[in-house]
């Protein structure tokens, strides 16, 4: 075994090394306090909570006559120079100068009391930026007046966050409620005028309210098939698939009533559209689905059990405390928000983006990009979709799902799964072993890692050289595999940025964090700060 020069040679005893799962483990680590890395000739290693396991095919010499060089940290006093001469010696320089340029590591250090409500709760949105870190890094890395851009803008935590610290925002995403929400969240309106059009809409949502003993009734005794058509004669309800598994027909009739009435009141579009916002944030509340879990969407047992002991269920009564709370953030936002400052959301898809995105030149991108297996987002908004009139028919949803990042099954047809591209080699070794064990699961890992690659290419090509590209991220284990996102994300970068600084901190507010209901761990959260290199191969 070869040491790197003037490490600390630790005792004379060999490292025990055994074979485990596709590699090779190394469990009997020398206490070197400061080394970072392990890295065997010829196949990589990643390091695995204490332990190292090096990537060494089963089928390879044994292991023990393979090479470990032992990299102390970028902090460590007694880094060498040069190294002396040879081969091995070229070898060690380079493992130490990958030492070097290893990115800082601290922890985010955010004022978490001081957190404004804004608009950042008129919808739940899952897997959301916690704001107070949006905060503190747009404070710490971007300049006043810059253009900001979040690919994956969710539901434009960063938008709200930007316009009120003035700086310029651009969102997009894949998902068409997504960015509705971006778009009427980021526009600040003032409450004075929200409470005027609130009242031109009022007198219809009372002419269409039941009373209060009509709704106790209708908790047990929902109305008849023929008697919900007729009130819905002059309506429009969504085409949603199987509507009435998802809602009583009573609601149905409701929504459509407050839906109906929001669309013909006198008053300007962009009131409408927040009245809207609200309207679809009280959507799943008045299904029958459970409101509790955020990676999808299901009538679980548990609601079954709540509704059948009754479940007084009064859309007109949730949308109107709705769009009391909505009124008064958004007016605090409205205060708050910079003057003279923009932000727009469009629907894009991260892996091609349109030329009216590639044109702007972005000073910075903070975003968190979906996860694998996390959210499923596609699922998950569809009874708000439809509502919205964001898709019509589920036609047009099924087009729509082929674009999602993130899902745990994706056709083994998808071009980004078939298409030739070869993964960095952990990746490819990871994907491997998937598929000696479930085909389809390798096939969603890849198709992950081939979308995620292709994101960072449209990113490089937007983003001014030299610039931050800043991704809030939390490590995951995907059906058993332990997945360590910062340094996938680092590696299919690599082509295009340089992993700068890895901050972290813990995570306090689950809902507003990843769903992972994968058995990883959800107490801490990452910032990777990836850096446009110059010469990025766009
Ligand atoms: C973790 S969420 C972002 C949440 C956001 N930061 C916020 O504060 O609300 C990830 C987003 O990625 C979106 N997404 C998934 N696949 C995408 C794609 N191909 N292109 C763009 N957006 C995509 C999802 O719709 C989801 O909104």
């Amino acid at each position: 075994m070869l040491y790197g020069p003037r490490t600390p040679v630790p005792s004379a005893r060999p490292l025990s090394l055994s074979r485990e799962g596709g590699g090779v483990a190394c469990s009997d680590l020398p206490s070197l306090c400061d080394a970072s890395e392990l890295r065997a000739s010829p196949a990589s290693s990643g390091a695995l909570g204490g332990r190292v396991l090096l990537d060494y095919p089963p089928t390879a010499p044994a292991p023990l006559a393979c090479q470990l060089f032992i990299v102390p940290s970028p902090h460590s006093t007694n880094l060498p120079s040069r190294a002396s001469s040879g081969a091995e010696a070229d070898l060690v320089e380079r493992a130490f100068e990958r030492a070097r340029q290893s990115p800082r590591r601290r922890h985010l250090a955010f004022a978490a009391g001081n957190s404004e409500r804004l608009t950042h709760y008129l919808f739940r949105y899952p897997a959301k930026f916690h704001p107070p870190v949006v905060r503190q890094l747009i404070t710490d890395l971007t300049g006043d007046g810059e253009l900001l851009y979040d690919p994956f803008c969710g539901s434009g935590t960063l938008l709200v966050e930007a316009r009120v610290a003035g700086r310029h925002a651009l969102g997009s995403d894949v998902d068409p409620l997504a960015v509705f929400i971006s778009a009427v969240k980021s526009r600040p309106l003032a409450e004075r005028r929200l409470r005027r059009d609130l009242g031109a809409l009022m007198p219809a949502l009372v002419a269409h309210r039941r009373s209060a003993a009509e709704y106790e009734r209708l908790q047990f005794d929902d109305i008849a098939r023929d008697e919900c058509a007729s009130q819905l004669d002059s309506l429009w309800a969504p085409a949603i698939p199987n509507i009435e598994h998802w809602f009583r027909r009573y609601v149905i009739v409701d929504l459509a009533r407050i839906f109906c009435a929001i669309h013909q009141a006198p008053i300007p579009e962009t009131s409408r559209r927040f009245f809207w916002l609200v309207f679809a944030s009280i959507v799943r509340a008045a299904s029958n689905a459970d409101p509790v879990p955020v990676s999808g969407l299901e009538v679980t047992s548990h609601m079954k059990r709540i509704d059948a002991a009754g479940r007084v269920i009064d859309p007109f009564a949730l949308w109107e405390r709705a769009a009391e709370k909505a009124i008064r953030d958004m007016g605090a936002f409205h205060t708050a928000a910079a003057p003279g400052i923009r932000a727009s959301a469009v629907t894009a898809d991260a892996t091609c983006l349109p030329a009216s995105v590639k044109r702007r030149e972005v000073a910075a991108i903070i975003t968190s990009p979906p996860y694998h297996g996390a959210v499923d987002y596609y699922r998950r908004h569809q009874l708000e979709m439809f509502w919205l009139r964001l898709v019509w028919d589920q036609q047009q949803r099924l087009r729509l799902l082929q674009r999602y990042i993130g899902r745990t099954k994706v056709a083994a047809r998808h071009p980004l799964v078939r298409a030739k591209v070869g993964l960095p080699a952990p990746e490819a070794v990871v994907e491997q072993q998937m598929r000696e064990v479930d085909a389809s699961r390798a096939d969603a890992f890849r198709h992950y890692c081939v979308a995620m690659g292709r994101v960072f290419g449209q990113l490089a090509r937007v983003l001014k050289a030299s610039s931050p590209a800043v991704l809030v991220v939390g490590h995951s284990i995907w059906r058993g595999t332990a997945l360590n996102t910062s340094d996938l994300f680092a590696e299919l970068a690599g082509p295009y940025f340089r992993l700068e600084e890895v901050l972290d901190y813990p995570v306090k507010n689950r809902y507003m964090s990843y769903a992972r209901h994968n058995g990883a761990s959800i107490d801490h959260e990452y910032v990777l700060v990836l850096r446009r290199t110059k010469t990025a191969a766009t």
